[in-house]
């Protein structure tokens, strides 16, 4: 029998795992219940479904509900998660809101499945820049302990949700005419982001790093299963539509040589290598390497690419890598569903 399933939010994160369930054949009755926080109808995953306004009812009978809502004190998982609960549904949250709590498994398939256990209720999904760092980590770790990361990110404005992207199209047009005084939502971005780089997503908090700064602390060890790991993060919003960039240095207890790292990565799960000196994106010089950007998202849209691995020619035990993924599939809506898949391949959920 086909699994029920409930997906509460259908923003720019819960459109898409309306596609990854169509497309991955993910066992559930079709279309699956959807709602937000009122009703209407929607073109999702190619066709038009009944957005329910979310109340108790739109849990019952679920055996899966997948948060994509917004999050905080009235957002969709701490207003909901309970309901879901009781209904006998079992969660698998977007948002921030559970992620480090000692009772939630903060899951990436690729890197650690294993979290998940019989009789598991509630599931995090992790952050988008935290996703993509893991999986092209992870496979590293296996090999030598990373001691200390220093990551810098590229992030696309569909992270922020669906006015992230409106706001950059509006700007677009206003910025080509002039660079000065370009109107902007302070709301959704702290300053213009048409042809800018904005070194701060969401508020600032402890000794001044922002609170996407720590998301990608704190993830990480969870998922890595390493408290000690030293990580020093910095969050860039860029005018990007989607895909997010990441600029990452890792220093390893022995050495890792690009070589080897090559080798690793290229035969690890959800990565995509871009880093050979003929790939398909290299121009003809001879001295050129290929190497991923965000557009590549459009073709790989469900793993991560990484290429420039490079020794860091500063510290011995100094690595230098650069990943793209896209942030609404791996770093969000794929990750849930192959989250899902996991369930439903070790028992835990039966169709
Ligand atoms: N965007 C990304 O790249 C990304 C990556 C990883 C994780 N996430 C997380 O995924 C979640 C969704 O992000 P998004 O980018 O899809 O945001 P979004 O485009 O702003 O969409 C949010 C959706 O949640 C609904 N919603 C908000 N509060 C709700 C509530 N209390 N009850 C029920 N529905 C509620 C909204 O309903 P209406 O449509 O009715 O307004 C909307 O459909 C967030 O927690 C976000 O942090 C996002």
């Amino acid at each position: 029998m086909a699994l029920k399933v409930t997906v509460v939010g259908v923003g720019l994160v819960g459109e898409t795992i309306a596609h990854c369930l169509k497309e991955r054949n993910f066992p559930c009755e079709w279309p699956p219940r959807v709602a937000a926080t009122r009703e209407r109808s929607k073109i999702l995953a190619g066709e038009s479904m009944l957005v329910e306004e979310t109340t108790e009812n739109v849990f019952k009978g679920a055996d899966l509900v997948l948060f994509a809502g917004k999050e905080g004190a009235r957002g969709a998982s701490v207003t909901w998660r309970k309901t879901a609960e009781d209904a006998g549904a079992i969660c698998i949250d977007n948002g921030r809101d559970f992620r480090l709590a000692a009772d939630v498994p903060l899951v990436v398939p690729e890197v650690n499945a294993d979290a998940i256990k019989e009789g598991v209720r509630f599931i995090a999904s992790p952050n988008c820049s935290t996703i993509q760092l893991v999986v092209a980590l992870a496979p590293l770790y296996k090999i030598e302990r990373i001691n200390r990361i220093i990551i810098s990110t590229y992030q696309s404005t569909s992270g922020w949700g669906v006015e992230g992207p409106e706001e950059l199209r509006r700007q677009t047009p206003a910025a080509l005419e002039s660079l000065e005084n370009i109107a902007f939502d302070p709301k959704v971005f702290s300053r213009p982001v048409a042809f800018n780089c904005i070194p701060h997503i969401e508020p600032f908090m402890e000794e001044d790093y922002t609170r996407e700064e720590l998301k990608l602390i704190y993830e990480t060890r969870k998922i890595l299963g390493d408290q000690d790991i030293r990580i020093s993060a910095t969050a860039v919003r860029v005018p990007v539509f989607v895909g997010h960039g990441e600029s990452i240095w890792i220093e390893t207890e022995r050495p890792i040589v690009p070589e080897e790292a090559r080798d690793i990565l290229r035969n690890s799960p959800g990565i995509v290598l871009m880093d050979d000196l003929t790939g398909e994106n290299a121009r003809s010089d001879e001295n050129e390497r290929n190497y991923p950007t965000p557009l590549d998202v459009y073709k790989y849209r469900d793993e991560v690419l990484v290429g420039r691995i490079r020794k860091d020619t500063s510290c011995p035990n100094g690595l230098v890598l650069w990943c793209v993924s896209d942030n609404l599939r791996k770093g969000a809506a794929l990750n849930v569903v192959q989250i899902a898949e996991e369930l439903v391949k070790k028992g835990i959920l039966k169709p």
